[in-house]
């Protein structure tokens, strides 16, 4: 297995069946043809994510995004966002595989805003499925080393984009009959709301607990874990000493923690961009727990708040 820079070699690998570590803005993906059954599968036994947790489907363009799935009125004003760290859960056309949409009749679809992203869908003359490139309940991969640690053998090779701009995956949107976000991500729900016109509310949050237990199957506790558990710090609660920490700012940190720093300027952007990468440094550290501060709760703050909690356990 190789990193390469070369899009028609990777092209020419997903014409075979084959999967693609494949750059976005957000993570790196692991990507294969979504209209082949077989090619979705191996995505599948690749990560060892059950066959119940549906795919996003990346285009290059909204005549590809139509040729499987069918946008409404309210979609297609989302779609104006795209390219973008948005996907779509729209209805699905019948061309898509059910090992795609986990036999849903949606189907989840997006426009990478990532130049190698775009030339292999277009080198390749698919859509491509593609979930984050890490083993299942892994961190997601924001740099091509980070795939080629996870899943090296599986894919025939890795386009080497470099650091994930983001750094978390995408916002997750059901778009009708009222919007509603299932997975909170690279783009806040202010943004959003501001883009509709309308108020955009958070599955699990603003809506009963658990009433949407089919509606983002992935969304399962256990995502983004590190290997050493991760423990919530409470506001005002001191930093441990014998654990490592992961700070937003660090402003309150005492000098002899083993930290890792989010944003000394307290930028929510910077944040995200480095999460995943952070906790994969503190967790090589082999510490016996991680103790993670939140971030404040407003735009990129869902996301990055989002994913700790999972980490920790919690929903
Ligand atoms: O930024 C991203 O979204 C990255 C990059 C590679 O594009 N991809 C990604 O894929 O995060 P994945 O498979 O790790 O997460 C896809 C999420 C899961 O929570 C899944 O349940 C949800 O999208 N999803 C997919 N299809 C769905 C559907 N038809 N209805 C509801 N949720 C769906
Ligand atoms: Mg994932």
């Amino acid at each position: 297995m190789l990193c390469v820079n070369s899009v028609s070699e990777a092209a020419h690998a997903i014409r075979r069946g084959q999967l693609v570590g494949m750059p976005t803005e957000t993570v790196y993906g692991l990507a294969a043809d979504a209209l082949d059954a077989q090619a979705v599968l191996r995505i599948f036994a690749a990560k060892g994510r059950p066959r119940f947790d549906p795919l996003i489907v990346h285009c290059c363009d909204l005549a590809m995004v139509r040729s499987v799935a069918v946008l409404s009125p309210r979609a297609e004003r989302l779609a104006q966002l795209w390219p973008g760290p948005l996907t779509l859960v729209l209805p699905r056309l019948a061309v898509v595989p059910d090992a795609v949409t986990a036999g849903l009749d949606t189907v989840a679809v997006r426009i990478p805003d990532h130049p190698l992203a775009l030339d292999l869908i277009r080198a390749s003359g698919r859509p491509l499925a593609a979930p984050s490139a890490n083993r299942f309940g892994r961190i997601s991969p924001t740099t091509a080393a980070h795939v080629l640690e996870q899943l090296g053998d599986a894919v025939a090779c890795v386009l080497d984009g470099g650091p994930c701009r983001i750094g978390v995956e995408s916002t997750v949107l059901r778009p009708d009959p009222s919007p509603l976000v299932l997975r909170p991500g690279g783009i806040g729900r202010e943004a959003l709301a501001a883009h509709l016109g309308e108020a955009i509310a958070l599955a699990g949050r603003d809506e009963r607990a658990g009433a949407l237990p089919r509606e983002a199957p992935g969304m399962l506790a256990s995502h983004y874990a590190p290997r050493a558990p991760v423990v919530l710090r409470q506001p005002g609660q001191p930093w441990p000493d014998d654990a490592a920490c992961l700070a937003f700012t660090g402003h309150d940190l005492p000098a002899t923690a083993q930290a890792e720093i989010l944003s000394p300027s307290g930028d929510l952007a910077q944040s995200a961009a480095g999460l995943f990468a952070a906790l994969r440094r503190l967790d090589a550290r082999q510490p016996s727990r991680i103790v993670a501060e939140l971030v404040p709760d407003h735009g990129l703050g869902e996301a990055i708040n989002d994913r700790l909690r999972r980490a920790a356990g919690l929903g």
